[in-house]
């Protein structure tokens, strides 16, 4: 069976403002294909266009030129959004900006609602979002206005899973949030890619991220895409990432000041475990003393 990719761009550019003098261009010539059922991070400095480029995977902004193709529809010929928005659950840089409902409950309830699913089924919905953000049933009833960032962030997100779309575009959902529920949060999208084939897209400013949950990544530098494919290729590049203003993984960085300092290894390692045994495989062939 032919697997139509969940986004396909073609010279994609954007600008904002154009022709007057706040025009800014966000994005140039972006041509990238995002396989259905994978788990895409999409990284770069801030202002590289990041939120920019994944707004034009749901329609909520139309090229300036080139095209985007979502599961296999061309969107900027698209007049029915809502369609669009049944596939692809779009977790906004600050989710819980939107949230206007009276009780977590409502919040979370609200996409489902939409959908058009009884009740029932919108209850079980809700219940199985807010395990996945790792938030206990207790805060169902409670006054949204009253939580604190962390928590209505982890609200706003569960009401997106609660959506069950096949795909899911999340900006930055674990700023702000503690490592613990950033983990979780990962985990649960992780388990609905390998257990759904949710096709997942990720923004994200921690690198280590990538490498442990991405199958592919995607490098943004003021508005180009400058480098994709596999975590391990990719971030394994410290000057390909500093020139794009990012921080490269600490095993990445550490690798790096060896070998400014004459010591080479014979991999290079971009998580801790592959650090260590590259440690433990250079010196096993050669021995300290040797170098
Ligand atoms: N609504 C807007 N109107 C005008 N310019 C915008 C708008 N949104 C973004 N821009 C500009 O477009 C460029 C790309 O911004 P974008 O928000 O897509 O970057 P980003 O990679 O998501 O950054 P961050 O990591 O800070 O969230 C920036 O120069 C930004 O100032
Ligand atoms: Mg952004």
């Amino acid at each position: 069976m032919f697997c139509m990719p969940f986004v396909q761009t073609t010279k994609l550019t954007h600008i904002y403002f154009k022709g007057t003098p706040l025009e800014t261009v966000a994005l140039k010539d972006i041509d990238l294909e995002i396989p259905e059922g994978e788990f895409f991070a999409l990284v770069g400095a801030s202002g590289s266009g990041k939120s920019t480029l994944v707004q034009h995977f749901n329609g909520l902004l139309q090229p300036t030129s080139g095209r985007v193709s979502v599961f296999g529809d061309d969107i900027s010929t698209r007049i029915n959004r809502n369609s669009l928005w049944s596939k692809v659950g779009l977790v906004f840089q600050f989710p819980e900006r939107q949230i206007f409902s009276s009780s977590v409950y409502e919040d979370i309830a609200f996409g489902p609602r939409n959908l058009g699913l009884d009740e029932n089924e919108v209850k079980h919905r809700v219940e199985t979002a807010l395990k996945d953000v790792g938030l206990p049933a207790g805060i169902l009833q409670i006054d949204p206005a009253t939580l604190s960032g962390g928590i209505s962030r982890r609200v706003a997100i569960a009401g997106i899973l609660a959506m069950q779309t096949p795909a899911l575009v999340l900006d930055e959902p674990g700023a702000g949030l503690d490592p613990q529920a950033k983990k979780q949060i990962l985990l649960a999208l992780k388990r609905l890619q390998l257990e759904k084939g949710t096709t997942i897209v990720l923004i994200t400013h921690f690198l280590e991220d990538v490498v442990d949950f991405a199958g592919l990544v995607a490098v943004l530098k003021k508005g180009e895409l400058i480098a994709s494919g596999r975590p391990k290729q990719v971030l394994a590049q410290p000057e390909l990432l500093l020139g794009a203003g990012l921080e490269p993984p600490f095993p990445v960085a550490f690798t790096r000041k060896l070998s400014s300092k004459g010591v080479r290894l014979n991999s290079s390692p971009v998580t801790i475990d592959d650090l260590a045994r590259a440690i433990q495989r250079t010196y096993q062939n050669t021995g300290p003393g040797d170098r």
